[in-house]
C-alpha cells in the first residue's frame, strides 16, 4: 500500500473469539483511594480542582474521578495537566504531560453526564461485557475499558489508533496524536488534499478493524483525525465486536457515513461497494 496518509502494517494476526477480552470491572485502586481519603489524596484533589486549566464548563469531577486521576500521577503516567482539547456529552479530552515529558492525551468520562441508557445499548450483546448489571459506575468503567482494549485490538490489526497507554477508572490515558501547539485536525475541519488515497487508507483502516472482529460504530469525519499527512482513528468506545447483535446495523452506518463524506469531496462511492470491501477479506495475506 502507500506510504501517504501514514498508513501503518499490521504486526499481528491473530484470530478471535467471542473470549477474547474479558473486561474486569470489580473495584479499583482509584476506589479504595477514594474511600480512604487520606491527607495526601485530600492535598492532591484540592489542587486539581483549583487547577484553572481544569476548569472547563460541567467538568465538575467526583471523588473517583479525582482519585483516578491521582493513581495515574503516582503511577507515573501523568506529571503534569495542559488544557482542554475537547469537552464533549460525554468525556472530556485534555492535553498533559506523561512520562518522560511526553505529551499525551487524557480522556475522561464523565460519570454523571454520560448518557448512560445508551452506553447499555452497546454494551449489552457485547460478550465481553456479560453481567455488568445496572450499576451506573461500573458501565462507565466498563465503557473506559472496552475503549482501552478496543485501541489495543485496533493498534494489533494495523490500525493508526493513538497509542493506548493507561487506564484507570474512567480515565484513560493514551498518546497526545500531533502536538499541544500543533494540534492534529478532525478530517471534518480540512481540506483533504488527495481524497482518493484518503479514503483508500479509510477503507483499507475499517477491514482490517473487521477482520479483527471490530466495527467501529461511530465512524465518520468527525472521529478521524490528520495529522503531518497521517490519518488516525480515534473514539473507539462504542465500537463492538462483529458478534454484537446491532453490529451489522453499525456497520451500514459507517458506511453511509464514510462514503457520504468522500463524495462530497468529490469522489463517487457507494456505500454498498465500500461495505462490501470491508467485509471481504484481503485476498493478499
Ligand atoms: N489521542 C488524541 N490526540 C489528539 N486529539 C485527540 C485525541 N483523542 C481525542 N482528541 C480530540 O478530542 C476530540 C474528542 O475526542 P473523542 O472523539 O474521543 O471524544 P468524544 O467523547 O466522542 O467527544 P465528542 O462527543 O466531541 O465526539 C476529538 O475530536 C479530537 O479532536
Ligand atoms: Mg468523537
Amino acid at each position: 500500500m502507500t506510504d501517504e496518509f501514514g498508513m501503518v502494517d499490521p504486526t499481528e494476526a491473530e484470530s478471535f473469539g467471542d473470549e477474547w477480552e474479558e473486561i474486569d470491572v470489580s473495584d479499583t485502586d482509584a476506589d479504595r483511594i477514594a474511600r480512604q481519603r487520606d491527607r495526601d489524596f485530600d492535598e492532591f484533589r484540592k489542587r486539581i480542582k483549583d487547577n484553572e486549566r481544569l476548569k472547563v464548563e460541567q467538568s465538575v469531577f467526583d471523588d473517583a474521578t479525582y482519585a483516578a486521576i491521582y493513581k495515574l500521577v503516582q503511577d507515573g503516567y501523568v506529571s503534569a495537566f495542559g488544557g482542554p482539547v475537547s469537552t464533549g456529552k460525554e468525556a472530556n479530552v485534555y492535553e498533559a504531560l506523561g512520562a518522560d515529558d511526553r505529551e499525551v492525551a487524557i480522556k475522561i468520562y464523565r460519570i454523571n453526564a454520560s448518557d448512560f441508557r445508551q452506553m447499555r445499548e452497546y454494551l449489552e450483546g457485547d460478550p465481553r461485557f456479560r453481567g455488568i448489571g445496572n450499576d451506573k459506575g461500573k458501565t462507565v468503567l466498563a465503557w473506559t475499558k472496552k475503549e482501552f482494549a478496543n485501541l489495543e485490538r485496533a493498534a494489533a490489526a494495523g490500525v493508526r489508533v493513538p497509542e493506548p497507554i493507561a487506564v484507570q477508572r474512567n480515565v484513560l490515558v493514551m498518546e497526545l496524536v500531533g502536538q499541544a501547539d500543533d494540534r492534529a485536525r478532525r478530517l471534518a475541519e480540512v481540506t483533504v488534499e488527495n481524497p482518493q488515497t484518503a479514503y483508500e487508507v479509510v477503507r483499507e483502516y475499517m477491514r482490517r478493524l473487521y477482520s479483527a472482529g471490530l466495527v467501529h460504530g461511530d465512524l465518520s469525519e468527525y472521529n478521524l483525525i490528520i495529522h503531518d499527512g497521517e490519518l488516525v482513528v480515534i473514539d473507539l468506545g462504542q465500537a463492538v465486536t462483529v458478534h454484537h447483535p446491532n453490529a451489522g446495523d453499525f456497520l451500514d452506518r459507517d458506511c453511509e457515513n464514510v462514503a457520504s463524506f468522500f463524495n462530497r469531496q468529490g469522489l463517487t462511492v457507494e456505500a454498498s461497494n465500500l461495505h462490501e470491501f470491508v467485509t471481504t477479506a484481503d485476498p493478499t495475506p
